[in-house]
């Protein structure tokens, strides 16, 4: 029996990593951080020193990286054949390699089972991505598109990155937002996009309790336990 899908799409710094995991924790269903995927296959990229523009390579790369997750109170763990790599993909190198890797057909497709596999878990699944409600799961139950405005996403990364010490540079932060945003809108396989039976959630002026809250709502009205 599957379980109940709830697909989680949007540009990066819209705060679905937040909002996913709070909403899987109300409802007690799975979560799925689709771009850590995407992350690990950038990390096995930059370990065997493979050529990013090489589709084949890095396909297979994709398909037989073994990943999973471990979701604890404050973290989501991440684990790649099953050594810890929770803080490595978050590095800013594999951030800007994850994006490249992420255009490639060959990665995406050998992404797809991995994700479908990670998402069929009884009671349900918060799955995060670009492309959940599009292409992983265009059956799924509820399908948010999850956005802010640009200014207010870089904002909230600064912010982010402030409480961690590191140095902060808006404008910079804007910049790569915004090529980042291009990148992911523009590829020709599974471009970022509201599904067409997806709702669109604009999150400015709305505080983390009231996303999860509107959420959790449209999920309890098409019947998630
Ligand atoms: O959400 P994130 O920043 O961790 O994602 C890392 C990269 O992977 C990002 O450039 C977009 C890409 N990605 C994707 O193409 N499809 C997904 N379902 C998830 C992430």
């Amino acid at each position: 029996m599957n379980g109940f899908v709830i697909a989680i799409d949007g540009p990066a710094g819209a705060g679905k990593s937040s909002v996913s995991k709070r909403v899987a924790q109300r409802l007690g269903f799975a979560l799925v951080d689709t771009g850590a995927l995407y992350r690990c296959v950038a990390l096995c990229a930059l370990d065997a020193g493979a050529d990013p523009g090489d589709d084949r390579a890095l396909g297979a790369l994709a398909s037989a990286a073994e990943i999973s997750f471990r979701t604890e109170t404050t973290t989501n763990r991440v684990f790649l054949n099953d050594a810890e790599v929770t803080e490595r993909i978050r590095l800013p190198a594999v951030s800007a390699l994850a994006s490249k890797v992420s255009a490639q057909p060959a990665v995406r497709a050998g992404l797809l089972d991995q994700q479908r596999r990670l998402g069929q878990k009884p009671p349900g699944a918060v799955l995060e991505g670009r492309d959940i409600g599009t292409v992983v799961f265009p059956d799924a139950q509820l399908k948010v598109f999850l956005t802010a405005s640009p200014q207010e996403r870089a904002r909230r990364r600064a912010a982010d990155l402030q409480a961690a010490g590191e140095p902060v540079d808006l404008l910079e932060l804007t910049a790569q937002i915004a090529e980042r945003d291009e990148r992911d809108s523009s590829r020709a396989h599974a471009p970022l996009k509201c599904a067409d039976d997806g709702l669109e959630l604009v999150s400015d002026g709305l505080t983390l309790d009231e996303v999860v809250a509107r959420i959790v709502g449209w999920a309890k009205q098409r019947g998630a336990a």
